[in-house]
């Protein structure tokens, strides 16, 4: 029996499980399933409610008054953080990598909308982010006010929980469904999501391999981040099972032209599945990852997998700053 911690139980589960039943013919390989963890919400949508359910019930639990957290200025994670502090009646306080002659679009627009507090950060100033969250606490303390700090992408051993419940979900569901599936594809970004399947695989015994496609950084980078969050979830939560690092698969070579950035490959893809079987993936993440599985189905990794579930971490805010790439 696996306890979890307290959650506030923000996000909309269970997420359905269905076959990209058009997109599957068009590329020729797999049968492909999606796990639809772009419907958590509305505009609480993605992968990042199902940490943040675990870390705001710390928050709560521990009386804090404001949340803090960081990302790139169209941060999927600072605007679900800023969402879901305001839907509990706390503010948010985001670092983002940027500076402020950007326009309010997308996610930038719904944290003002939610009246998040928005500190423009450089590169330079984003390296020492934690740091800098670090002090603004210290600054709220002395203003008698309880502030929580969530790192980057919510991913830590707290925040990975989510995805050790995804995937407690998901064996239920293929269990239900009598399907039996090769490998699970997700996009990596900080880790904790990848991080949380694989520890949900070892207890929940998903018959599945569990691959990331990198949209950032390398196969080194975050085999060795993955490693250790990992370790740190199997310690504090004293989960007794045997991990081996040689499961950590992570997909490297599709980043691309670098993160946040677009290639005319991916925008092709995230066209034709948007038209093929009305599914809307992300140019940062699920785009860039189900390039990924496309590619490793034709002679790669995957060349042998008979079915694939694809989990679309969401995202779709993303898209509208860069329009104009899709028409
Ligand atoms: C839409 C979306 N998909 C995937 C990811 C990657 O998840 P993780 O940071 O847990 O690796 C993120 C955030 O980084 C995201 O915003």
């Amino acid at each position: 029996m696996f306890d979890f911690p307290d959650s506030v139980e923000l996000s909309r589960l269970p997420t359905p499980i269905h076959e990209l039943r058009r997109t599957s013919v068009a590329l020729e390989g797999a049968r492909i399933y999606i796990k639809r963890d772009d419907l958590t919400g509305a505009v609480l949508s993605g992968n990042k409610i199902r940490k943040l359910d675990f870390l705001l019930a710390e928050a709560r639990k521990t009386m804090c008054d404001v949340v803090i957290t960081c990302g790139g200025n169209q941060s999927n994670h600072a605007r679900t953080t800023a969402v879901a502090a305001a839907q509990l009646g706390m503010k948010a306080l985001l670092f983002l990598k940027n500076n402020m002659t950007l326009p309010f679009e997308g996610n930038l627009l719904l944290n003002k909308m939610v009246g998040a507090d928005i500190h423009y950060i450089s590169a330079e100033e984003y390296a020492r982010v934690d740091a800098l969250m670090a002090e603004a606490a210290r600054d709220y303390d002395k203003r008698g006010l309880k502030a929580y700090v969530i790192p980057e992408g919510g991913s830590n051993a707290l925040g990975a929980m989510g995805y050790v419940r995804a995937a407690e979900e998901i064996a239920r569901q293929l269990k239900r469904m009598k399907l039996k599936i090769d490998s699970v594809v997700v996009p990596v970004g900080s880790g904790g999501t990848y991080a949380g399947l694989l520890v949900g695989k070892y207890v929940f015994d998903l018959p599945a391999e569990i691959y990331g496609v990198n949209v950032c950084d390398d196969k080194r980078f975050f085999t060795r981040k993955i490693a250790g969050l990992v370790e740190e979830m199997l310690t504090q939560f004293s989960v007794p099972v045997n991990f081996n690092k040689q499961d950590i698969r992570i997909i490297d070579g599709y980043v691309g032209k670098g993160y946040g950035l677009s290639s005319q490959p991916e925008i092709d893809l995230i066209k034709r599945v948007a038209k093929s079987d009305g599914i809307i993936l992300d140019p940062v993440y699920t785009g860039k990852a189900m390039l990924g599985l496309a590619e490793e189905m034709k002679g790669g990794v995957l060349r042998e997998n008979k079915t694939i579930l694809f989990v679309h971490t969401g995202g779709i805010f993303g898209l509208f700053p860069k329009k104009t790439l899709f028409y």
